[in-house]
């Protein structure tokens, strides 16, 4: 309870469509946020309803995947008595943002969402997703506006989506508060406007490919290594990366997902040493995968293996009630924010009947 309400505000997500988090969002996103903490006032949403654009026969799967998100985000770092954890499904606030956003923004621009468009086809969704997935759009836009951010740490993949929150905060601002068609999207809070509009921050790697070295990490594609996974199974999935190489004094592709990985891992901790693999591989001298593999897995399950411990403690019964724990003081702190930008909102648009109390 001790998030300063005097900081800036940030406000980020994950959907629980998978049993955890990867490396992916570690460095996409998790790992921004664990620096961003010290500094903002900061509102971690889990987009569980979202999860049901996709799920929704899989309750069950949703509501485990909730629990590990959380557990995750605990085991990273994420610190609830600073940081507000918001679960979307008990913030009623959000829902009525989404409807009322769905007014200012035009049928065709979500449906030429170009997030939307590479999810249909990365996911396989055809033509027969519930008229609920777009609607997603417009639902991470009440997710964003409902808590008044000035900044949304994503992946570049999310940038799409800001882009359309970025719109409708602009023109609710200019229809319902007032705010000139000229003045510029940092001053319409002081312009009188309800929302701040809000900005993207992509993390260290925006996009950080799979282990096939094709396409972006993902649980769907089965090419991702996983915060909970032991150190076997890291070395495992590395080890089965694939160089191609048919000889050890081959040259290998500079964007080949080995070297990737190793400026990322590696060269986190040791810029000069990922430089020094980058240079013996394209120097033709004798480099022998296995040992290039071998280091990086090291490098990964360090990172990851203080996660993994931390994550032990809440596998128990004593550790999911200290989870829901968390899950219930966040949806308290961030239903007061969040009804306090819809009270600001309803009375922007002249719907300000009655005053109304969410505990
Ligand atoms: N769509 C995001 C993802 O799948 C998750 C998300 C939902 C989100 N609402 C958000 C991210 C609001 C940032 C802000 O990764």
């Amino acid at each position: 309870m001790t998030s300063t309400s005097t900081n800036p505000r940030i406000l980020t997500g994950d959907t629980p469509t998978s049993t955890g988090l990867h490396l992916g969002h570690y460095v996409g996103s998790l790992e921004n946020r664990l620096a961003l903490q010290d500094v903002y006032d900061c509102y971690f949403l889990i987009a569980n309803v979202h999860a049901f654009t996709t799920l929704a026969e899989k309750p069950d799967d949703i509501r485990a995947n909730t629990l590990g998100i959380v557990k995750d985000w605990l085991a990273v770092g994420l610190d609830p008595a600073r940081s507000t954890f918001v679960l979307q499904s008990e913030i009623p606030a959000i829902a009525e943002l989404t409807f009322l956003f769905a007014m200012l923004i035009p049928f065709n621009k979500v449906m030429r969402n170009p997030t939307l468009k590479t999810e249909i086809d990365s996911k396989g969704l055809g033509d027969t997703y519930p008229f609920g997935f777009p609607m997603y759009a417009v639902g991470q836009c009440a997710d964003i506006l409902a808590f008044r951010p000035q900044l949304v740490p994503v992946g570049e993949d999310q940038e799409a989506h800001i882009e359309m929150c970025r719109d409708v905060a602009l023109k609710f601002n200019q229809l319902y508060c007032g705010v000139g068609n000229r003045v510029v999207a940092d001053e319409h809070e002081k312009a009188g406007g309800v929302f701040p509009i809000p900005k993207g921050k992509v993390g260290r790697v925006g996009r950080l490919v799979g282990t096939d070295g094709k396409q972006k990490m993902s649980k769907s594609l089965g090419n991702a290594i996983f915060l909970y996974d032991d150190a076997k199974a890291v070395q495992k999935k590395i080890n089965g990366i694939v160089t191609g190489r048919a000889s050890m004094t081959d040259p290998i592709d500079p964007n080949h997902v080995l070297l990737q990985y190793c400026d990322v891992f590696i060269g986190a901790k040791d810029a000069s040493r990922a430089q020094q693999i980058r240079d013996d591989y394209a120097s033709g001298k004798e480099v022998k995968d296995g040992l290039i593999k071998a280091e990086l897995g090291e490098a990964i399950n360090a990172l990851i293996a203080p996660m993994r411990e931390r994550r032990a403690k809440y596998e128990t019964a004593a550790g999911e009630a200290m989870v829901l724990d968390v899950i219930r003081d966040g949806i308290k702190r961030a239903n007061k924010t969040a009804e306090e930008t819809l009270t600001l909102a309803k009375k922007a648009m002249k719907l300000d009947f009655v005053t109304r109390v969410i505990g």
